[in-house]
């Protein structure tokens, strides 16, 4: 009866590392990384968003300008893109901008 119970609970555990596994093969695990999104930011985003010296109408994240946004919603803004700032759908991936979105929170 023991051995039983035992084994019931392996095969319960083996299903869920299974199972976890798939979840982690489709990304929806796939925590930001603040130094991709550092980078990125560096790249895409440094020649107007200066942190302490933005061009006249860009926010300045590092004064926290424009970051009372859930995540969602700013991916949403930076895919749109608006006046002189170009949208980046289809330039970044959604992952791409969650890791900028993640490094953008760490600026002070
Ligand atoms: C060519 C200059 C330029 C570049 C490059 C640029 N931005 Fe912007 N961004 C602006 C300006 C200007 C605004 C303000 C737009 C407005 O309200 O008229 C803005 C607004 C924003 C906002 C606030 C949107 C809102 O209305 O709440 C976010 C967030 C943002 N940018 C993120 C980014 C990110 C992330 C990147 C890089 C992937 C980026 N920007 C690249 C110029 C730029």
């Amino acid at each position: 009866m023991f051995l039983r119970m035992n084994m019931t609970s392996l095969q319960t555990s083996a299903r869920l590392v299974a199972c976890l596994g798939l979840f982690s093969a489709s990304g929806l695990l796939n925590a930001a990384d603040i130094y991709k999104g550092r980078d990125l930011f560096n790249q895409h985003c440094m020649s107007c968003h200066e942190p302490g010296r933005p061009i006249p109408g860009a926010q300045d994240f590092s004064l926290g300008q424009g970051m009372m946004q859930s995540d969602i919603t700013l991916r949403s803004k930076i895919e749109r893109g608006k006046n002189i700032m170009p949208g980046y759908r289809g330039v970044l991936t959604n992952q791409m901008i969650m890791d900028i979105i993640a490094y953008m929170r760490t600026l002070r």
